[in-house]
């Protein structure tokens, strides 16, 4: 016979043990361990369900919004748990109330908000930016969980809306709201909920300063679709990108600029990251990168200065700091560049961050042409890896990084063809 087994749980990080103690060895709060009686666990066969017959495979709920459609692989997928996080004060909420108006409008009904951040007044105001009256909107300021299935079990809506999961509480547990325990017991709740009702549910979350979603990486287990909006902070562009889609490709990307009243979809994203005034200068080269399947066109720009004082300075904004090392490394060693009692600057224009590997020779051509003050040739695109023996790689997508810089009326495209930087820098006629 079954005997009831107790565990010790951490009330703040869920962290288990078999015997209690006083402090907790995970997250070192003391006295917050609780003693937990498992039941003897009783099991019972479950109902099995043929394909096609589930309900699986209804139309995708369109929002009008081709930007987060694309993210999304269509639109909405009824029943499904989608996770929205990205740091405060970037646009969470404003976005999620644009994809609740643009779901509306397509498919009239009515979207519960759970507003634990903010009071209803502060969503209006919100809507007033977006000039539109919300009718459709109803508000629960109850963040208990069991009262939030409860609701829209009884009202049915076409789409919930949680800002933010963080705020949700369950009291049948001894934690407090935001620790790991409630945030996996109030997503494991709606995951249930969007499931059996098949309405969609868009939780918000957010992001601690390491950048993970605050609280637990399992809540990106539990959903569906994991978004992230992205921005700087300093420019107005942001980018929504899915890392994780159980109904469509991840690492989709789409663009759009916070305006007065609401995120604007950018059509055009590839002229957000070049200079405006679309003139060479020297310690200027623009490359492609890729974004999931999408081509952008960015401009590098560099800057060498003779060190006046001590060690000379490397610092990379948007590009990543120790590449642009061995970028150095490489111009010093296999082209003979004297870069050793230079500080280098190098960034991506527009606040972008890019990890693409083909801006290596962009960035390698930048810093030649700042040190050289020599230009590039016009209308010109950059595209290659470069490796530790100043050899240039080819990159993944060559034809529609190409494409895409032809259709904004680039000429000129230097590419892995190149073999090596010595002779690149040769070829661009910016040889020191
Ligand atoms: P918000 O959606 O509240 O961010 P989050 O939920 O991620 O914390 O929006 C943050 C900022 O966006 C806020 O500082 C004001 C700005 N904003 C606009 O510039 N235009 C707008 O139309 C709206 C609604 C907000
Ligand atoms: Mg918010």
């Amino acid at each position: 016979m079954a005997q009831d087994k107790i565990i010790h749980v951490c009330s703040h990080c869920d962290a288990q043990y078999s015997k209690w103690q006083g402090q907790c060895g995970e997250c070192g709060k003391w006295g917050t361990i609780k003693s937990i009686a498992l039941g003897p666990g009783e099991v019972s066969a479950g109902e099995v369900v043929t394909l096609g017959a589930s309900g699986q495979g209804a139309a995708r709920l369109r929002l009008g919004l081709s930007e987060v459609e694309n993210v999304l692989g269509g639109g909405v997928v009824p029943g499904s748990l989608i996770l929205l996080s990205g740091d405060p004060g970037i646009g969470k909420s404003t976005l999620v109330l644009q994809i609740a108006l643009g779901l509306i409008k397509n498919t009239p009904g009515e979207i519960i908000y759970v507003c634990g951040e903010e009071s209803p007044e502060q969503i209006s105001l919100r809507l007033k930016r977006l000039q539109s009256s919300g009718k459709e909107l109803k508000f629960l300021t109850d963040t208990g969980t069991k009262n939030i299935v409860a609701t829209v079990k009884k009202y049915k809506p076409r789409l919930v809306v949680v800002d933010s999961i963080q705020t949700l509480f369950d009291d049948a547990l001894p934690s407090e709201a935001g620790s790991v325990a409630q945030i996996r017991a109030a997503t494991g709740q709606l995951l249930q909920l969007a499931k059996s009702t098949n309405i969609p549910i868009i939780i918000i979350g957010h992001v601690t300063k390491d950048g993970v979603v605050s609280g637990p990486r399992l809540l990106e287990h539990m959903v569906d679709v994991v978004l992230y909006l992205e921005g700087d902070g300093i420019h107005e562009h942001r980018l929504l990108r899915s890392v994780k889609n159980r109904f469509g490709a991840t690492n989709q990307v789409g663009v759009f600029s916070m305006a007065e009243q609401g995120l604007v979809e950018v059509a055009n994203p590839s002229q957000l990251f070049l200079n405006q005034t679309n003139e060479t200068y020297p310690g200027s080269a623009v490359s492609v990168i890729m974004e999931g399947n999408r081509p952008f066109l960015v401009e590098v720009q560099a800057l060498t200065n003779k060190t006046s004082f001590g060690y000379p300075k490397r610092t990379a904004a948007g590009f990543d700091s120790s590449r642009l090392e061995l970028i150095v490394a490489v111009l010093s060693r296999r082209a003979g560049l004297k870069l050793d009692n230079h500080d280098i600057f190098l960034n991506l224009v527009g606040g972008l961050k890019s990890k693409d590997p083909a801006l290596d020779l962009a960035a390698a051509m930048a810093i030649a042409s700042s040190l050289s003050n020599q230009n590039l040739p016009q209308k010109s695109v950059v595209l290659g890896e470069v490796g530790l023996g100043g050899e240039i790689r080819p990159v993944p997508y060559l034809e529609a990084r190409l494409a895409e810089a032809r259709r904004l009326g680039f000429e000129n495209f230097y590419t892995a063809e190149l073999k090596d930087i010595k002779n690149a820098l040769n070829v661009l006629g910016i040889e020191k």
